[in-house]
């Protein structure tokens, strides 16, 4: 089923150097027996589920298991909550992100109590698709940092769309809050060393109040981008 898989480098984000794994996958490839062949897990409720998403399930857990090999849990599965947010081992700490074609899970063990990790994957936002996201995601001081810095504004509405997404999967299993797009913002964007800095503009939690930020780094790839979170 899998075209491409390999493991990312991640250099250090205050202190933390997750492991990533990342895959690329045919969707026409996908059989319900990959779950049995990869040794994946596959819960009563995807019965009910349409291939695509058997097939993104199954990707997005086939990285997370390799993920697990490498930290040290080869027996482990990673389960989802009811609010679908992914059960880890009690040591790890990981996100898992898919598009109908790549899947990406990014976990590391320890880290402090309030450490966490979010990542998201995107295929690059088509035209038709760039104004409602310009509405939506991205703050009038994230339209001047674009605008001062000559980015490709397709390029950068993907990368806002994502970053906030995996601002959202690292925050939430600790907040069970749901805020909005123009909630978030980035205010430092380095496209040397692909990182970025992304501060609340509300409070969230009483642990994540307004102006509170946190780091992030950016992977491009043809085709899509990977972004990555780190509390
Ligand atoms: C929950 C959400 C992040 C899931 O995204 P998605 O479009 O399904 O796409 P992805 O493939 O990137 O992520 C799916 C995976 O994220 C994980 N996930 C789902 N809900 C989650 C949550 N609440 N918290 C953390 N992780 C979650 C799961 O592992 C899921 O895969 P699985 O169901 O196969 O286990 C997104 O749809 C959403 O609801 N966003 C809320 C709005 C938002 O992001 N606001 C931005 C705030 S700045």
């Amino acid at each position: 089923m899998f075209l491409q898989e390999h493991f990312r480098r991640c250099p250090s984000l205050w202190g933390v150097e997750p492991v990533i794994f990342q895959c690329r996958y045919e969707l026409a490839d996908f059989r319900d027996d990959d779950f049995a062949t990869l040794h994946v897990h596959r819960p009563q409720r995807l019965t009910q589920a349409c291939r695509k998403r058997r097939a993104e399930y199954l990707a997005g857990r086939y990285a997370a298991k390799r993920v697990l090999e490498h930290l040290g849990y080869p027996w482990m599965q990673v389960g989802s909550d009811e609010d679908r947010v992914p059960v880890w081992p009690r040591r790890l700490k990981g996100s898992i992100s898919h598009t109908n074609h790549e899947a990406v899970c990014a976990a590391f063990e320890g880290g402090s109590a309030g450490a966490s990790v979010g990542v998201d994957v995107e295929r690059y936002l088509c035209s038709s698709k760039l104004d409602s996201v310009r509405e939506l995601v991205v703050t009038r001081s994230e339209r001047g940092l674009i605008a001062n810095n000559a980015i490709d504004e397709s390029w950068a509405l993907t990368l806002f769309f994502s970053a906030k997404e995996s601002l959202f999967k690292a925050l939430y299993p600790q907040t069970r809050a749901a805020f909005d797009f123009r909630e978030a913002e980035i205010t430092v964007l380095n496209q040397s060393t692909k990182t970025f800095t992304i501060r609340l503009r509300t409070s969230v939690h009483v642990r994540f109040p307004k102006g509170w930020t946190a780091l992030g780094r950016y992977f491009d790839d043809a085709g899509h981008l990977t972004t990555l979170v780190v509390l």
